[in-house]
């Protein structure tokens, strides 16, 4: 195992089925990673070829968006419903941070590519196990309720590009994450579920990073081939991401991750105005409890237009 390379590793990770042991193979990993750079001796990056899929337990069953049970946040099994699809799509990032790492290794990149992808997907692995943790001390677990299928399209549709996984993974998806999550922890405060906040605001807090990072290896990228990043962005989210994106957006976060609002305002949904308040736990609840009665899942809206039935509720200000 010591002599594996990067790229080996991510495909040790990517190719485990099992949630707990994928994350305990990724940390593990990471460590492993980083003792080797403090020491000085890198290990080598190598090369691997990723399963276009990474392996998945044999529960949750995986629905489409539409099928997945609807369950009022308001209530236990709400919040129930609310962590697992929390937890789903961390396990879905630890593997999506190691697939970068394998899938692109033909393009060469510097050190600290690896160093900003392999914490990311470190933390994603702490994150999981939190939410796997809040899960079972409320008497349920990972895999006890349906979770989405889609969630993974995403790392598909941009396999073979760079610039468009890292515009369409930490600059839109993991972005969305920061608009929702206020909204998410004030669901729990208000229902005392004090462990349950102390873990999303760990989430809240390590997600920007996972942004900037993906902020500053799209900006790297079109430096070395003299590309306007704004316009390159908007063009790849639109080559690979299938819909607006949902206002209201935490700017003062995504600032903070090095997302400026030219990036993401133009390529909104159009029902919103820009000049809507900030985004905070108020403005969040009311587009955050539609998505999740909707969904139970935190990105699969992003991908698909609100249902009809929602044609006419007002916008949220
Ligand atoms: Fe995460
Ligand atoms: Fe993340």
């Amino acid at each position: 195992m010591n002599d594996l390379s990067l790229a080996e590793r991510a495909l040790d990770v990517l190719t485990c089925a099992d949630g707990r042991e994928k994350t305990a193979r990724s940390r593990a990993h990471a460590a492993a990673w980083f003792a080797a750079r403090k020491a000085g001796t890198p290990m080598p990056i190598g090369s691997a070829r990723p399963p276009l899929q990474p392996a998945r337990p044999e529960r949750p069953e995986l629905l489409s968006p539409r099928d997945v049970p609807r369950r009022r946040p308001g209530t236990r099994a709400g919040r129930q419903a609310l962590l697992h699809a929390v937890a789903h799509i961390e396990l879905n990032a630890v593997d999506l941070h190691w697939d970068i790492i394998a899938r692109f290794t033909d393009v060469p990149m510097p050190i600290g590519f690896y160093d900003d992808w392999v914490a990311a997907a470190d933390e994603e692995s702490k994150h999981f196990n939190l939410m796997c943790d809040c899960l079972e001390a409320d008497g349920s677990h990972y895999g006890a309720l349906p979770a989405h299928a889609g969630m993974w399209r995403a790392a598909e549709d941009t396999a073979e590009d760079l610039m468009g996984r890292l515009a369409v993974v930490p600059m839109v998806l993991e972005a969305r994450g920061l608009d929702v999550t206020p909204g998410m922890i004030e669901i729990f405060r208000k229902a005392g579920a004090t462990d349950a906040v102390a873990a999303l605001e760990v989430i809240y807090a390590e997600e920007v990073g996972h942004v900037a990072y993906g902020s500053k290896w799209f900006h790297f990228l079109c430096g070395r081939h003299e590309l306007d990043p704004k316009e390159e962005f908007h063009r790849l989210v639109q080559r690979y991401f299938h819909g607006a994106l949902k206002p209201p957006f935490n700017e003062e976060k995504r600032a903070d991750a090095g997302l400026p609002p030219d990036f993401y305002w133009p390529l909104a949904d159009e029902t919103w105005e820009r000049g809507a308040p900030p985004a905070d736990a108020q403005t969040l609840g009311t587009p955050f409890r539609r998505f999740f009665a909707e969904t139970a899942g935190a990105y699969a809206i992003l991908r698909h237009p609100l249902p009809k039935r929602f044609a006419g509720v007002p916008t949220p200000r």
